[in-house]
C-alpha cells in the first residue's frame, strides 16, 4: 500500500511501573507521532493522504467536532503536502479560536463552523458531503475523509501499529496479555484487530493479546458488527485471508459518561494518577477516559497479577487548554 511519511516512528513504549491490581502497565506514546503536535490520527494518514496523492487530488476535506484532534492532524497534513484543507466543524464561530481550532488554522485550513451538535454525526457527514461537492464542482479535487479517518484505508496504519508494539514488547522480553486506548469512530480499533489477526494467523501458538477500545462516544461508537466489518476490509487490503472472530471486538462502553466531551469524574482522576505516575498529559474528551476504563478494569481484577498492559496514548493535549 501506499504511504507518505506523516509520523515519526517508532513511538516510545514507556515503562508506567505496576497498577493497582498488579499488572505492569506500559504506555504507548501515539500523543508522540510528530505531526501537528501529535496523536493518532497520523498513522491513519499516511495511508489516506498516500490515497489522495495518487488518485491525483488537490486538496483536503474532513470533519469532526468542535475540538476534533483529526481535523487538526489532518490540517497539518494538508500543511506538509501542500494541499488546501477545509475542515467542517460542529458548533458556531467562536470569538477566538483555541486549541485543535487555533493550531488548525495555523496550520493553513479553511475551518467550516456549522452550527451543528458535537454528537449530529450524521448531519456533520452530511455537510462535508455538500462541501465535498461544492469543491468538486468549482475544479479543487477534493479528497474527502470521513470522521476520525476511519476507512480500512487509514485502519492500516494501526495494523501496522499493532506489529510495531508486539515488536517493542518482544525486545522488552514480554508478552502483553491486553492492549487498551480509547475507541470513537472505531479505526484505531479495527486496524489493531486486523493487525492482530494477521500475525495470528502467521503464528498461531503464540499467547496474542486481548485488544480493548474503552469508547468515549454514544453516536460514533461502533458496534461489533460495524468494527468487524471495518476489520474485514482492512484485511482485505492487506492481501490477508485470515478472518476476524467476534470475539476479538472488546468494546467497554461504560467509561464514556453522560456523552461524548462530557467530563468525568474519573477520567478526571486517572487523569492525575498517570500526571503523578509518569507525567503523561491526557486529555478529559478521549484519552482520559480511556485510561480511566484501564483503571476500571483493573479495579475489576481483568488484568492478571505480573501480566503486561499496554496503554495507546492516542494524543489530545491540545484540548486540554480549552474549557469543558
Ligand atoms: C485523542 C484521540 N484518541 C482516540 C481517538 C479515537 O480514535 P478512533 O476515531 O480511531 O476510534 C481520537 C479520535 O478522534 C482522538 O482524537
Amino acid at each position: 500500500m501506499n504511504r507518505v511519511v506523516l509520523a515519526t516512528l517508532p513511538t516510545p513504549l514507556e515503562n508506567g511501573g505496576k497498577l493497582p491490581g498488579g499488572s505492569n502497565l506500559w504506555v504507548k506514546r501515539d500523543d508522540l507521532t510528530g505531526l501537528g503536535v501529535g496523536g493518532n490520527k497520523a498513522r491513519k494518514l499516511e495511508f489516506l493522504c498516500a490515497d489522495a496523492l495518487g488518485a491525483g487530488a488537490k486538496s483536503l476535506v474532513t470533519v469532526g467536532a468542535a475540538q476534533s484532534n483529526h481535523c487538526r492532524m489532518t490540517a497539518a497534513a494538508g500543511a506538509r503536502l501542500g494541499l488546501p484543507t477545509h475542515l467542517v466543524l460542529s458548533g458556531d464561530e467562536p470569538r477566538q479560536l483555541t486549541g485543535n481550532q487555533l493550531l488548525s488554522a495555523m496550520f493553513g485550513a479553511t475551518l467550516h463552523h456549522t452550527g451543528l451538535k458535537d454528537t449530529d454525526w450524521s448531519g456533520l457527514e452530511k455537510f462535508r458531503q455538500q462541501l465535498t461537492d461544492q469543491l468538486s464542482r468549482g475544479g479543487s479535487e477534493p479528497y474527502s475523509i470521513p470522521i476520525g479517518g476511519s476507512t480500512a484505508i487509514g485502519a492500516v496504519g494501526y495494523a501496522l501499529a499493532f506489529d510495531e508494539i508486539n515488536e517493542q514488547c518482544a525486545t522488552k522480553g514480554f508478552s502483553p496479555e491486553s492492549i487498551v486506548f480509547t475507541t470513537s469512530s472505531g479505526g484505531t480499533h479495527a486496524g489493531l484487530i486486523a493487525g492482530l489477526v494477521r500475525a495470528r494467523a502467521e503464528n498461531p501458538n503464540k499467547d496474542w493479546p486481548r485488544i480493548i477500545g474503552i469508547a468515549v462516544a454514544k453516536g460514533a461508537a461502533m458496534s461489533v458488527e460495524r468494527i468487524s466489518e471495518l476489520t474485514s476490509q482492512t484485511l482485505r487490503l492487506l492481501d490477508c485471508t485470515a478472518t476476524v472472530e467476534t470475539t476479538d471486538v472488546i468494546i467497554e462502553t461504560e467509561y464514556m459518561g453522560a456523552q461524548y466531551a462530557v467530563p468525568t469524574k474519573e477520567a478526571s482522576e486517572a487523569a492525575t494518577w498517570a500526571a503523578r505516575r509518569g507525567a503523561w498529559a491526557l486529555d478529559p474528551v478521549y484519552s482520559a477516559k480511556g485510561f480511566s476504563g484501564l483503571l476500571g478494569l483493573d479495579a475489576k481484577n481483568c488484568f492478571s497479577a505480573d501480566s503486561n498492559t499496554v496503554f495507546i496514548h492516542t494524543g489530545g493535549l491540545p484540548s486540554l487548554f480549552v474549557a469543558h
